[in-house]
């Protein structure tokens, strides 16, 4: 396998005080970016294929009846992906590249090491033509990080990974999505739309319980990470669309009156009923969207969605290059 390029800035620093300080708050939460180790990326995978969860299949058929479309009109030499998970559903998008391009380096960018590893393995038999990259870095933190492409690049965002960012840290990202392009680089960017709350929760709910047990897999990480004594029988797994907010809140709830032990040795009391917020996604508009790409400096080219107008894909440059 490709070597890993790790442009963590804070790699081996364990952030006690934050955790410490988020467990503490009124409103307790837990920094998301846990869900993802090696079971965490696994589980998503398989959340990605259950029948509740429509955002993998939807955005996999936008790709697919699109993709000439999309590439004919950005030809990249380079495509860069931000919080790769598995690559799956930018193989389609790969493969019609080449057809068209004689090479292809596509950079698989991720904070979680089993991600990448499943992005190169995905992708590593392809084609000669293919230069598998794997970056691991945190996209929030690293960015400033990351080097400018040399020629055509695209950049990717899939999976609505995005509606897992509060506002302003949105707006921050695409900001320097802005930033980090070339005249000529385009970015495409898949969000997940306003529905049916039915069919929004249950996205968050499968009957098989694999949201459930992603979501639990977080006090095992931390459990492990900050010598906690977290017990999963503890909690049970509470994810519902917040109407107001227009976002799907994921928490564990405290099934019985209890306390841990945080890394300074203070005992925390949870009580019954009390929630951790383990993660937000958000479902949006094309209002908020519109208002996002405006603070951010991007400009839509073309928006690609389905039928039912479930999910969209917007294809965006940066308004840096009038
Ligand atoms: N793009 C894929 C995976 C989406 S899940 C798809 O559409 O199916 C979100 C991905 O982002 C996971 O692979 C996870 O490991 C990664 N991720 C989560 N937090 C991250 C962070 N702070 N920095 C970089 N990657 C992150
Ligand atoms: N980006 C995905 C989403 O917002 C991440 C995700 C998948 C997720 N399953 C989840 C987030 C369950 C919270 C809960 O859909």
């Amino acid at each position: 396998m490709n070597k890993i390029e790790n442009i963590s800035f804070n790699q081996n620093i364990s952030n006690e005080e934050n955790i410490i300080s988020l467990l503490k708050n009124k409103r307790k939460s837990l920094p998301t970016q846990y869900l993802y180790d090696d079971l965490g990326s696994k589980l998503f995978e398989k959340i990605c294929d259950t029948e509740e969860y429509y955002l993998t299949r939807t955005e996999k058929q936008i790709l697919e009846l699109n993709a000439s479309e999309i590439v004919n009109e950005v030809l990249p030499s380079e495509i860069f992906e931000f919080g790769s998970g598995s690559s799956k559903k930018t193989k389609t998008l790969i493969a019609k590249v080449l057809k068209k391009n004689k090479k292809l380096t596509y950079f698989s960018f991720d904070i979680s090491v089993k991600a990448l590893k499943m992005s190169y393995h995905e992708l590593d038999k392809i084609s000669e033509n293919l230069d598998v990259q794997l970056i691991k870095g945190d996209f929030n933190n690293d960015i400033k990080r990351i080097k400018k492409g040399k020629k055509n690049r695209l950049y990717l965002f899939l999976g609505s990974t995005l509606g897992n960012f509060n506002n302003k840290i949105a707006i921050n990202f695409l900001k320097n999505i802005a930033n980090l392009m070339n005249k000529e680089d385009s970015f495409l960017l898949g969000v997940d739309k306003v529905k049916d709350e039915k069919i929004i929760n249950s996205a968050y709910n499968d009957r098989k319980g694999i949201t459930k047990k992603f979501n639990k897999n977080i006090l095992n990480v931390i459990n492990k990470k900050y010598k906690l004594n977290f017990k999963e029988k503890n909690f049970l797994h509470n994810a519902k669309f917040n109407s107001e907010k227009s976002q799907i809140e994921m928490y564990l709830e405290s099934t019985v009156d209890h306390s841990i032990k945080l890394p300074n040795n203070e005992n925390l009391n949870i009580e019954k009923g009390e929630k951790i917020l383990t993660e937000i996604s958000r479902k949006f508009s094309e209002n908020t969207l519109s208002d996002l790409f405006s603070k951010a400096n991007l400009e839509i080219k073309k928006n690609y969605s389905d039928d039912k107008k479930y999910f969209s894909l917007y294809l965006l440059k940066s308004m840096k290059y009038p």
